[in-house]
């Protein structure tokens, strides 16, 4: 029995395969490597002792996904298929809602239609909205999203409820992941952005190997211990390890269940900085901006119910992660060979 790995080329899926492989789960990938290049399979493969089959296939291709389940012994899914651009959600709402939104409605119904009842979803502490205060527990209202990529993880995780509702023989866990950052200890697995990095570490690594000037610094007016943004950095070996974590329990029970996966501490943009050169010796030079327009002050997690249901925590320290991200970045400063 397998797991099938939608997005599982990606940088989160790519890590969470190693995990999943080196616990001896039979993998299946589908990717249709809109935001990934095919080398990073053969990244997978090297750091693996066991094979697996991929598929380079749309989640929205009913019949290419059909034949999928119907050739693979699928047992449950992880899906992380999605696009994942906040601002560029914004410009593009349409392509947000049919890729992530209607990407899951096929997944879900080839899924039933094939007999599979367990999903693993990635969602993302986006959900808890501007009004929640930090830490953030799995039972506050959610909602309230301010762009169109936040709307379909909430949307998505409403469809999945509804759906449980309607046949309590699924098993779906969502889980709501914090900021990952941090990349595969070997250095050859890692988060390899298109364009101009929209999140904080890969901009600051991409400063730091030269490509870009300066770091700026969105907001040093908020109401946190130096003024710039605080979040729960977490990184992705130990989110990965979250989802060997909850793959097991879908397979072991039915019911919905909800995680966050983070660590439970606030780091702000210029401690992530000084910790980054700490652990890297090179320097980051930044500038302060405006604060960037949805940004909220401050969002950590209460990871405790991850602990307590899953037996889960993250393990990884901010060096960690940044001295990982910085392996990754410097033995890689193209990101993934085409
Ligand atoms: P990623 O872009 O690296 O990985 C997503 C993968 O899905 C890519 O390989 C892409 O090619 C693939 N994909 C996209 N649309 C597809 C489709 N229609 N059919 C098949 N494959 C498709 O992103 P990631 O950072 O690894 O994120 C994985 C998931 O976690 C996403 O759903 C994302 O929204 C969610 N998430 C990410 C973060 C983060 O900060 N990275 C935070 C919260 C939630
Ligand atoms: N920041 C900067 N400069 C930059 C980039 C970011 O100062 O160049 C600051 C932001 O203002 C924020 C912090 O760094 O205070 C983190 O920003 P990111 O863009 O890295 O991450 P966000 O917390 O804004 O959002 C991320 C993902 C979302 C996800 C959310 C919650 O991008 O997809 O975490 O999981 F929804």
């Amino acid at each position: 029995m397998a797991v099938l790995v939608t997005g599982g080329a990606g940088y989160i899926g790519s890590h969470t395969c190693v995990e999943l492989l080196n616990a001896g789960v039979d993998v299946v990938i589908v990717d249709n490597f809109y935001n990934c290049k095919k080398s990073s399979i053969e990244r997978i493969k090297a750091l693996v002792t066991k094979d697996f089959k991929w598929y380079e296939c749309d989640i929205r291709d009913r019949e290419g996904m059909d034949a999928i389940f119907k050739k693979e012994n699928i047992d449950s899914v992880i899906h992380f298929a999605g696009l994942k651009a906040v601002g560029e959600s914004v410009e593009k709402p349409l392509e947000y809602f049919d890729n992530n939104v209607n990407g899951t409605l096929v997944l879900l119904d080839v899924m039933r239609n094939n007999g599979c009842k367990k999903i693993v979803f990635s969602s993302s502490a986006t959900v808890y909205g501007m009004d929640n205060v930090s830490p953030l527990t799995e039972d506050m209202k959610v909602g309230g999203v301010t762009n169109p990529y936040g709307r379909t993880k909430f949307m998505i995780e409403e469809i999945m409820r509804d759906l449980y509702v309607s046949d309590n023989e699924w098993s779906i866990c969502l889980l709501r992941y914090f900021n990952p950052i941090g990349a595969h200890k070997s250095g050859t697995m890692g988060e390899d952005p298109n364009g101009i990095p929209n999140n904080l570490m890969p901009y600051i690594t991409q400063v730091a190997i030269g490509k870009r000037e300066f770091l700026n610094v969105w907001g040093d007016d908020y109401d946190t211990h130096d003024g710039s943004g605080v979040r729960d950095y977490i990184h992705v070996v130990d989110l990965a390890l979250g989802h060997v974590k909850a793959v097991e329990k879908v397979s072991g029970t039915t019911g919905l269940y909800i995680y966050n996966l983070g660590t439970g501490k606030g780091y702000s943009v210029l401690d992530v900085v000084k910790a980054f050169e700490k652990a890297s010796g090179a320097k980051v030079p930044y500038k302060i901006g405006p604060r960037r327009a949805g940004d909220i002050a401050t969002c950590y997690s209460d990871p405790s119910k991850a602990l307590n249901e899953l037996g889960w925590k993250a393990e990884r320290d901010i060096e960690e992660m940044c001295e990982d991200s910085w392996r990754w970045q410097s033995q890689n400063p193209n990101g993934y060979p085409d």
